[in-house]
C-alpha cells in the first residue's frame, strides 16, 4: 500500500515515522522549509514516547521547494493531509495528482472546513472525515517529540467511502500504534476534535504553557466554558455531539494525555507563523453569528490571538 503524507510538520512527521515501520507500506513524505530540508538530507528523528530514526534511504522525501517527481503521480492509495489549516485546498490538489483511480484522502488538520475543501477538489467518493489527538512538537529541525498518545478517528461523510474502504489504512495505523477507530458519523468526529482545539489551543498559547497546566481549576473552567459555546453552535447545526458531562470528561482526558505537549498554536506563535485561529475559534464565532448564538469567549480569544501577531 502506498501512502503519501502531505505536509510534514510535527503531526505529519510523527505519522510518517510510525507508518514507515509497517510492513508493506511504502511512503512518500512531502515537506517544506528547514524541517523538510533537514528530513530530506539527514532523515527524521522521533523522541519522547518512542525513540526512532527514519533514514532518508527508507522512504521517499519530496520538498515543496523542489516539487514532486511526475513518476509519483497516480500511484498513491491513501493521501494523509497533515498541513496547516490554510494549506488544505493546495494539498488536496496535490493529492488529486498523486492518487490512483481508487485512491482516497483524509485531512488531519485542526479546524472546520477541511473535509469540505477536500470534497471540492477530490469529490465526495474519495474523502474520509478524520481527526487526531496525538500531541507532538518539534524541538529542532529534523526532530519530532511525541509528547502525548491520543487516537486517530476515521469516519464517513455523506456520499463518502465507508469502513470497508478504510480497512487497509485502519490496519496500518493500528500496527503503527496510532490508535485508529472508525466512526459512522464523520461530521461528529470533526466537531468533537474542533471543540477540544478551541478549548485548549488559544488558552495554552496565550498563557504560554504546556497543555497540562490547563488542568488548574481556573484555566480548566475557562477552557470548558469556551468549549460549551462551540457545543451550542454544533447542536444548533444538528451535529450529534456528546452531552456536556461527556465533553468535560473528554477535555480532561485529552489534556491529561497530552499534558507535556506544546500545543500547535503555541508552537506557531513561538515560531512567528500564522496560527489556525480562523479555522477554530473564529469559525465558531462566524457560525454562531449566523445562528444567532453569542460566543463571547471565543470572540475574545480570537481578538487576543490576532493581537499577538499585529505590529
Ligand atoms: O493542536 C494540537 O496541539 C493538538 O490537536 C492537541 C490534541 C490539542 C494536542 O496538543
Amino acid at each position: 500500500m502506498r501512502i503519501a503524507i502531505l505536509g510534514s510538520g510535527s503531526l505529519g512527521s510523527l505519522y510518517a515515522a510510525l507508518l514507515s515501520q509497517v510492513e508493506d507500506v511504502e511512503l512518500l513524505i512531502h515537506g517544506r522549509g528547514i524541517h523538510g530540508a533537514h528530513m530530506a538530507a539527514h532523515g527524521l528523528q522521533i523522541e519522547g514516547l518512542t525513540t526512532q530514526f527514519l533514514s532518508n534511504k527508507e522512504v521517499f522525501f519530496s520538498l515543496e521547494e523542489v516539487g514532486i517527481p511526475h513518476h509519483a503521480f497516480g500511484t498513491i492509495d491513501f493521501a494523509l493531509l497533515t498541513g496547516k489549516a490554510g494549506q488544505t485546498t493546495y494539498l488536496a490538489e496535490l493529492a488529486h495528482q498523486l492518487l490512483n483511480f481508487d485512491g482516497m484522502a483524509l485531512c488531519l488538520s485542526n479546524g472546520l472546513g477541511h473535509a469540505e475543501q477536500c470534497v471540492e477538489v477530490l469529490g465526495p467518493h474519495r474523502v474520509f472525515a478524520s481527526s487526531s489527538t496525538h500531541g507532538a512538537w518539534r524541538p529542532s529541525p529534523g526532530v519530532v517529540h511525541w509528547a502525548g498518545k491520543g487516537e486517530t478517528v476515521l469516519g464517513s461523510l455523506p456520499g463518502g467511502p465507508g469502513e470497508t474502504e478504510a480497512k487497509p489504512l485502519l490496519d496500518a495505523l493500528s500496527t503503527a500504534g496510532l490508535e485508529p477507530s472508525w466512526s459512522s458519523d464523520g461530521l461528529a468526529t470533526l466537531w468533537k476534535k474542533v471543540l477540544l482545539n478551541i478549548a485548549i489551543n488559544p488558552l495554552a498559547a496565550l498563557s504560554g504553557v504546556e497543555n497540562g497546566a490547563l488542568l488548574h481549576p481556573d484555566l480548566f473552567s475557562s477552557a470548558f466554558s469556551t468549549m460549551l459555546e462551540g457545543a451550542a453552535v454544533a447542536r444548533i447545526e444538528r451535529v450529534a455531539i456528546p452531552s456536556d458531562a461527556e465533553l468535560e470528561q473528554q477535555l480532561r482526558q485529552v489534556i491529561t494525555a497530552t499534558s507535556t505537549n506544546i500545543c500547535s498554536m503555541l508552537q506557531d506563535i513561538r515560531a512567528g507563523r500564522e496560527t489556525e485561529i480562523s479555522a477554530l475559534n473564529q469559525a465558531i464565532v462566524l457560525r454562531g453569528e449566523r445562528a444567532g448564538i453569542a460566543t463571547p469567549l471565543n470572540q475574545m480569544l480570537v481578538a487576543m490571538i490576532n493581537a499577538l501577531r499585529s505590529p
